[in-house]
């Protein structure tokens, strides 16, 4: 067993954990994020199975990894059918999608900007403007609640309901259907994979399956977690051990290190940007969590470094702004420049490799 430079083994459930169900966060919502995270690969660079009939590839046996924390390497391989990943590749950028509104995915959820718009809060469409934050795509086939009220739970319900979503694609389903069909190339690539051809289910299928491709594997943490005990520098270790002691872990956790439970925001006093309580732009409605505050899904914090600005509403401009706000509204402490400095530092390095195109 190596040594392990940011804490003891396992890291939870820890004191600050503890102190953080006194304050109300369920420690079987902890636990279902954790066992939510199951998938550990250990080959080099991420590797989509391109199986030509859809059979499922078989993934190599996997070494354990060498440190056991509460957060979990991404994978560097990933089971998916190459042909839908490009398939929904094609779709994503596709503004037949939005009925003649002119966007395709791509227009909001943009590879040179961490797979988001760099926005406070999204475009939107005319007469129906924007509201909240784009979240990224970069691995979310990893979170198991989707959009910043969680109340979606699955990609392909996500894909389904975007679509005729008035602030995000404006399309029509009955619409998208029969443009795309008028495309022969497209059927075509549809017939090739699905018996039954170009239809709702298949698309969302194709673009979900695509977004599991988005995997950004190798980040420097992942790396440490796998044992390279260099990975990462003093200041991203210290920062580690503060995120954990302090509780953060408590809400961002797993592989996602984050995307899986809901939670209020605001424990300690309400964030102006959370000011209209339970009706605030983007959180769950009867979540059964709390009445009167906003619950929100707790966002991933991978590749968090490129997707400012920051919160449901964009309201965060810095990555440091974020960081002191959890700490003032999620746990109700004060945090110093260089704490925050160090968490910074830590939260850099989940930072992981672009999504590599698939290969056909
Ligand atoms: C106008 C900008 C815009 C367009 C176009 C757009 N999105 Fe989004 N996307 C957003 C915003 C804003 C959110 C957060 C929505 C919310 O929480 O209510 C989001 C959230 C998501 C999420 C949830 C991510 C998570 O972590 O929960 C997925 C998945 C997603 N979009 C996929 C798509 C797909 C697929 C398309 C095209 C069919 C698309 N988006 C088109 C702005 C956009
Ligand atoms: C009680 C659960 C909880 C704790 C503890 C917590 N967070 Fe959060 N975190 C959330 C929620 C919920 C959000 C979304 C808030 C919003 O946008 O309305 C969030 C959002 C964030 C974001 C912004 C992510 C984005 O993409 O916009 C960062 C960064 C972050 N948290 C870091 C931290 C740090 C650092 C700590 C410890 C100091 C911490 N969190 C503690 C629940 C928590």
């Amino acid at each position: 067993m190596t040594s392990d430079p940011s804490g003891p083994h396992p890291a939870i459930p820890t004191a600050s954990d503890a102190a953080a169900r006194k304050k109300g966060i369920p420690m079987t919502a902890m636990l279902a994020a954790l066992s939510a995270a199951t998938f550990l690969c250990g080959a080099a660079g991420l590797t989509i199975a391109t199986a030509q009939d859809g059979s499922p590839a078989t993934l190599p046996d996997l070494p354990a990894p060498r440190i056991q924390e509460p957060i979990i390497p991404l994978p560097q391989s990933i089971e998916l059918d190459g042909r839908k990943v490009l398939l929904g590749r094609r779709l994503f950028t596709d503004s037949r999608l939005s009925s003649g509104n002119g966007l395709s995915c791509a227009s909001c959820h943009q590879p040179a900007l961490g797979m988001a718009d760099g926005k406070p809060v999204s475009s939107g469409l005319p007469h129906y403007e924007g509201v909240v934050n784009t979240l990224t795509v970069l691995n979310v086939g990893f979170n198991t609640k989707f959009s910043w009220s969680g109340q979606t739970l699955s990609l392909e319900e996500q894909a389904d309901k975007v679509i005729e979503n008035k602030r995000t694609m404006g399309g029509r389903w009955e619409t998208v259907l029969s443009d795309l069909s008028a495309d022969s190339g497209l059927t075509t690539a549809f017939g090739r994979i699905y018996a039954d051809g170009l239809t709702r289910k298949n698309v969302v299928d194709a673009i979900a399956e695509y977004e599991k491709s988005l995997v950004t594997p190798n980040a420097p943490f992942d790396r440490f977690l796998r044992g390279e005990t260099d990975a990462i520098g003093e200041d991203a270790k210290a920062g580690y051990r503060i995120f954990k002691d302090y509780g953060c872990i408590s809400c961002h956790q797993g592989v996602n290190v984050g995307g899986n439970m809901l939670q209020v925001f605001g424990i300690f006093g309400t964030p102006t940007s959370a000011t209209d309580g339970a009706n605030t732009a983007g959180a769950a409605q009867g979540s059964g969590i709390a009445d009167d505050k906003p619950v929100f899904r707790v966002p991933s914090l991978r590749n968090v470094a490129q997707t400012a600005p920051y919160f449901h509403d964009g309201s965060a401009r810095s990555l440091r702004e974020a960081i002191s706000m959890m700490a003032q509204y999620q746990l109700g402490r004060e945090i110093s420049d260089g704490d925050v400095s160090k968490i910074e530092s830590f939260l850099d390095s989940l930072s992981g490799d672009p999504p590599l195109p698939p290969v056909n």
